[in-house]
């Protein structure tokens, strides 16, 4: 692995041994053994988009590691000013040893990583969210033990999460299906990649019905601000409700990649009934991020 730009780049035993590295990150933080398996690195943080979690696991977990992460708003830096990708790409290279960015287009990650002398680290695109994903994979394993077998159900728009999660589940050996309104599908290169393995239905009930999990995401991604309410129109019975959540398993986990919305992807009751298990996926965001800058850019941890 040089470089994590998208879930459909990993191979099963590159998703293992990161949730595995993960694990251990989780562990030696809880018990006070940490290595610094980053020490003396930097990481260039490119944010074109808001964030909370990413921006903050990821400066926090470099500097647990021993290393330094630089928070660069693209507004600030001269990318933001037309300044091209090769040359940011090429200048940041000789000062930092990994590049994590967050932006609208997957071609403009793939084209840093093409000129960067670096690792490259998607931190979500209009198409991708790797980060998260594998964070959601290392929790759900946390409260079932294993992956394999487990049913997923992704209720609502098929975004940049679910199209991470559709991959992420299958190189898990998962059985993963989909409820989106006509028209919000997941992109067509992950139903590719999926093919048959993909259940896709416009049925909330028909994809919760027996789910191990279910996960949901807001209606509107960050850069969709002005289709807001006609999503709002779009997605109604689409919303994780006490009603929908009785079809799925007794002992179902829910997960959001947050922010939510509650009250409409998402209801409050149902929320609370599975805060615990949300914020233990906002948490491991932390670890699985150690992990996939140790593995890239660090020293293999002990
Ligand atoms: N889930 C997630 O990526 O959150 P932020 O947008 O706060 O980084
Ligand atoms: N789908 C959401 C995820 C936010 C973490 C967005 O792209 O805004």
């Amino acid at each position: 692995m040089k470089h994590l730009l998208k879930m459909t780049d990993l191979t099963k035993q590159e998703v293992l041994k990161i949730l595995n590295v993960a694990d251990q990150m989780k562990f030696n933080l809880t018990h006070g053994l940490e290595h610094e398996t980053l020490k003396g690195r930097n990481l260039a943080m490119i944010f074109n988009k808001s964030s909370t979690r990413t921006r903050v696991s990821f400066e926090v977990g470099i500097a647990q590691l021993g290393g330094h992460g630089l928070f660069l708003n693209s507004n600030d830096i001269q990318l933001g000013r037309g300044e091209t990708i090769e040359d940011t790409a090429k200048v940041l290279s000789r000062y930092v040893d990994g590049i994590m960015i967050r932006t609208f287009k997957q071609s403009d990650v793939e084209e840093l990583a093409k000129y960067a002398g670096v690792p490259v680290i998607n931190a979500l695109t209009d198409d991708e969210h790797p980060c998260q994903v594998l964070a959601d994979l290392m929790t759900i394993r946390e409260y079932r033990s294993s992956l394999q077998g487990l049913t997923v159900a992704w209720v609502g728009d098929g975004n940049n999460v679910c199209n991470s999660l559709i991959a992420g589940a299958l190189l898990c050996d998962m059985k993963i299906k989909a409820a989106t309104p006509k028209g919000y599908e997941p992109a067509r290169y992950i139903r590719d990649y999926a093919g048959q393995r993909l259940s896709l239905t416009n049925d909330p009930r028909e994809a919760v019905a027996g789910a191990d999990v279910v996960f949901t995401d807001v209606w509107a991604s960050m850069g969709q601000e002005t289709e807001a309410a006609a999503r709002l129109k779009a997605f109604e019975g689409f919303q994780l409700n006490a009603e929908l959540m009785k079809l799925a398993k007794p002992d179902v986990m829910v997960q959001h990649c947050l922010p939510a919305h509650r009250g409409e992807e998402i209801t409050a009751d149902v929320f609370d009934a599975h805060a615990e298990q949300i914020y233990d996926e906002a948490e491991n965001r932390l670890h699985v991020q150690k992990a996939i800058m140790t593995l890239l850019m660090g020293e293999e941890p002990v």
